[in-house]
């Protein structure tokens, strides 16, 4: 299988969290029946990321409304990108955050963006998660995942 058929999934964190949401996710792609890598988002080459065609995003949000430490390079890089270099991406943000903060859940706000703008088609609504994420994030992956299987 090719890396376009592959869904690539990425994760910012501080604490773990948007990590053990995303081995959910390729642990539920792979029942499925589809192809699944998660990394950290200082894991990935920049570059490579744009060999997928399928990519799912979970960020947390830090500091005033900033995102993780991992995921600043990879963020950078993103929003360097020309307006159609994500064409041929479908993509889907998953955001954690915490709602007693101002900016709430605003770095996966800034990776739905950021996607969009640089062409890749989303295909599924991005949920912001408060602290208690787990049902939530839970609802989201199922859909998001039947969503890929029909691609
Ligand atoms: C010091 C600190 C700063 C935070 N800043 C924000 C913020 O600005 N906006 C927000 O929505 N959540 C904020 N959060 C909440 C985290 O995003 C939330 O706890 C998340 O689940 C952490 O996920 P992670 O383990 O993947 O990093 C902050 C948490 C801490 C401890």
């Amino acid at each position: 299988m090719s890396s376009e058929e592959k869904l690539i999934v990425l994760y910012g964190t501080e604490t773990g969290n948007s990590e053990l949401l995303s081995m959910d996710i390729c642990k539920g792609a792979e029942d499925l029946g589809m192809e699944a890598k998660a990394f950290g988002m200082e894991d990935i080459d920049s570059e490579d990321m744009l060999s997928y065609s399928r990519l799912v995003i979970v960020c947390s949000t830090w500091g005033d409304g900033e995102q993780p430490d991992n995921a600043m390079d990879l963020f950078d890089y993103t929003e360097g990108l020309g307006d159609s270099d994500l064409a041929n991406m479908s993509f889907a943000v998953l955001a954690l955050g915490d709602t007693a903060f101002d900016l709430f859940c605003e770095a996966g706000k800034e990776w739905d963006r950021v996607l969009e703008e640089k062409g890749a088609t989303r295909i599924a609504e991005r949920v912001d998660c408060d602290v208690d994420y787990e049902d939530d994030a839970e609802e989201w992956i199922e859909a998001v995942l039947e969503t890929l299987q029909e691609l």
